[in-house]
């Protein structure tokens, strides 16, 4: 029997891999206990996403768990045991802004809660590929010190700097900058999944990930930047651009496409691996390109407000360099791009909004 278990599998890259990996194991075992809604309130809920999964997964087993219970997570890894041969874990307090309001709670979850499940993985599972989401937060406000340009709709990198062509790579530091409480959660865990694979030969990894996105985001003003902002576009709801213009750049990866990248390092997996991901050159855009790509797909005005201040150590321009996945697994490559993306997630939100 192979298992793969999902932390946060109702959360928008959790529920993306229950759907990818459900052909590929003979059970998918969910963990969520949609503290999305608590955090962002109950517009941000993912219950219907467990709905969803449990409808169209006849494999799918949900457990409705903390994370930093140890208790429950240990029994859970007890009774499934070495049948446990994934362990994607995306189940996370992921805004920036939010961690601020309670740095105890963002810390326990982002940080606690993967050393329990790494521990749990290598007492009872340590045969088992561990796959996390991290974040580019864990370079903190580094990125906004690169020499920028300003253009039209966007910033960008001056086109001499070694970046410009492909991107932030993993050689930059994370260290002497300002993370946010968000960011410094997430290189504890991030630095803690390394280290189970390089002291204890863990086969785990770090994805870095730029905006991660796709049709089942619960999006709130606080997190899930595209779906949000469809979200907006779609009620007409006002939306808040805060600072730099409107034209800071995100890059932005289908949630497909980062299951299938967990799909590659699963069936071939190394070691303490750390991943920069997202959309990268081929799906990046600034707020005020993506707010009139949601006008031109939804066919409405969009109602919106600018802010001068800007959110506290945002990214004025970042692109992920995502040449070092592709070169370990080279056969991988995007199906979606930026107007892919926008389309499905305005697809799959005008009714459910
Ligand atoms: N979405 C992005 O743009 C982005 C960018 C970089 C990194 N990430 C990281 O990717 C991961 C997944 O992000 P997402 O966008 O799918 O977030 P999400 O909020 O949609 O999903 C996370 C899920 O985890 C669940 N959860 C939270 N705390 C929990 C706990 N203590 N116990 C059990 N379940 C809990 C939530 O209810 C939610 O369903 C996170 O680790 C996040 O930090 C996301």
């Amino acid at each position: 029997m192979k298992i793969c278990l999902i932390t946060g599998s109702t959360g928008l890259v959790g529920s993306e891999v229950s759907m990818f990996f459900k052909d590929k194991f003979d059970m998918i075992i969910g963990i969520d206990n949609n503290m999305r809604a608590e955090f962002f309130g109950e517009d941000a809920s993912t219950l219907w996403n467990r709905k969803r999964l449990e409808e169209t997964i006849p494999n799918y087993k949900h457990y409705d768990v903390d994370i930093r219970d140890e208790k429950a997570i240990k029994n859970i890894f007890l009774n499934y045991n070495k049948d446990i041969d994934a362990v994607i874990h995306t189940a996370a307090q992921p805004s920036h802004d939010w961690a601020a309001k309670d740095p105890l709670k963002d810390f326990t979850v982002n940080a606690n809660g993967t050393l329990v499940l790494l521990e749990m993985t290598r007492q009872y599972s340590p045969n088992a590929v561990f796959i996390f989401t991290s974040t580019n937060k864990v370079y903190g406000d580094i990125p906004n010190s690169l020499p920028l340009v300003e253009l039209e709709t966007r910033w960008e990198i001056e086109d001499r700097h070694p970046y410009f062509k492909e991107g932030i790579d993993e050689s930059m530091s994370i260290d002497n900058c300002k993370h946010s409480l968000f960011g410094a959660s997430k290189v504890a865990a991030d630095v803690a999944v390394q280290e189970y694979g390089r002291y204890f030969g863990m086969r785990t990894a770090c994805f870095r990930g730029g905006c991660l996105t796709g049709p089942n985001h619960s999006g709130t003003q606080l997190h899930g930047f595209l779906s949000y902002l469809m979200k907006c576009a779609i009620t007409g709801d006002q939306y808040t651009v805060f600072g730099y213009k409107g034209k800071q750049v995100r890059d932005n990866i289908h949630s497909f496409d980062l299951a299938n990248m967990f799909w590659y390092f699963y069936q071939n997996p190394r070691s303490g691996e750390i991943y920069n991901t997202g959309g990268a050159r081929h799906s990046s855009c600034s707020i005020l390109e993506a707010i009139q790509m949601c006008e031109e797909i939804t066919g409405n005005r969009m109602n919106y407000i600018y802010s001068d201040a800007n959110r506290i150590g945002d990214h004025i321009w970042y692109i992920s360099d995502i040449r070092k996945f592709k070169s370990h697994y080279p056969e991988w490559d995007f199906q979606y791009k930026l107007h892919d993306i926008l389309s499905q997630i305005y697809m799959g939100m005008k009714d459910r909004v």
